[in-house]
């Protein structure tokens, strides 16, 4: 094999609850993850030496200081294997937005790389080796429906959920997720999630009920600090979204639809140009429907 392309889909946060500061400074979580069919595409191909980056997103960095960049180092050192990979990046997600941009593109460096190479890997391993990347890399390796805990990295996957409509906004105000939780501490403020009851009814397949307080303990500070964003979470509901919350530490803002008729009509009829607003759906482990 000389080449391969992997999809990278993009995550939502169903629910992110803070539990506590850590010694190492990162904070304790429970999420769960949900992968949706907003994706990049990741081209792998062999070359005769080194690792070159190209992205067709001309604001990303193509050395080391793009993760995807790093995850084809961290993989070929872990074989012994020299480097000699051409990886290109179909940028499609938002940047720095709550999505895991970033993050599922080393993921699916890590997977495809895996791949082109023959080199087998256990699951264990390719975790382990994500893990080291970011909190949220290991979650995308194979994406679908899952509950994450401890920073983030600790994986319980989920039965994949009922498809859910969704529009996705993002108004490209980029939100850093460090700042998003040292004002999360300094609020002072204690989180009120249940994330069990929620984790419960994912397991038992019941269906989703919106009111029974899935939410998102980054959103509230977020909203209060940048004006402009309450009004896209007032303005989805006005056009009968049934839930929104916002992803990740923010900007971006997903709404559960009736179906993808109704979101095509909020997507057309979305009054701020300047805003990316787009459909999707969320989509199952290992996204066959993306490949
Ligand atoms: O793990 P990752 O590099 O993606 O995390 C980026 C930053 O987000 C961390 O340096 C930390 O400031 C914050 N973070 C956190 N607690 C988590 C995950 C991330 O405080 N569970």
């Amino acid at each position: 094999m000389k080449e391969i392309t992997v999809p990278a889909p993009a995550k939502i946060n169903l629910a992110l609850k803070i539990k506590g500061l850590r010694s190492d400074g990162y904070h304790e979580v429970e999420l769960i993850m949900q992968s949706i069919s907003l994706h990049d595409r990741i081209r792998l191909r062999k070359n005769d030496g080194g690792i070159r980056l190209t992205t067709s997103d001309p604001s990303l960095p193509v050395g080391k200081k793009n993760l995807a960049y790093r995850a084809a180092e961290v993989i070929l050192d872990y074989v012994n294997l020299p480097a000699a990979v051409d990886i290109h990046i179909e940028k499609r997600i938002p940047v720095a937005a709550g999505l895991a941009g970033g993050s599922t593109d080393a993921a699916a460096v890590l997977v495809g790389i895996n791949k082109l190479f023959g080199l087998s890997l256990a699951d264990e391993v390719l975790l382990e080796l994500a893990a080291g990347l970011g909190s949220d890399v290991p979650f995308c390796l194979h994406g679908g429906t899952a509950f994450a805990y401890g920073r983030g990295e600790k994986i319980r996957q989920l039965p994949d959920i009922e498809r859910l409509d969704l529009v996705i906004v993002n108004p490209g105000i980029p939100i850093s997720t460090p700042w998003a939780y040292t004002q999360y501490d300094r609020s002072g403020k204690k989180s009120n999630l249940s994330v069990n009851k929620l984790l419960q009814i994912i397991e038992e397949d019941k269906e989703i009920d919106w009111q029974e307080g899935w939410g998102n303990d980054l959103e509230g500070i977020v909203l209060k600090e940048y004006k402009e964003l309450p009004l896209i979470k007032e303005r989805l509901k006005a056009m009968g979204a049934q839930f929104v919350l916002m992803s990740g530490s923010g900007s971006t803002f997903f709404a559960v639809v009736e179906d993808q008729k109704q979101g095509e009509e909020i997507r057309d009829n979305w009054p701020d140009k300047k805003d990316f607003v787009t459909i999707a759906w969320t989509v199952k482990k290992d996204f066959p429907e993306l490949w």
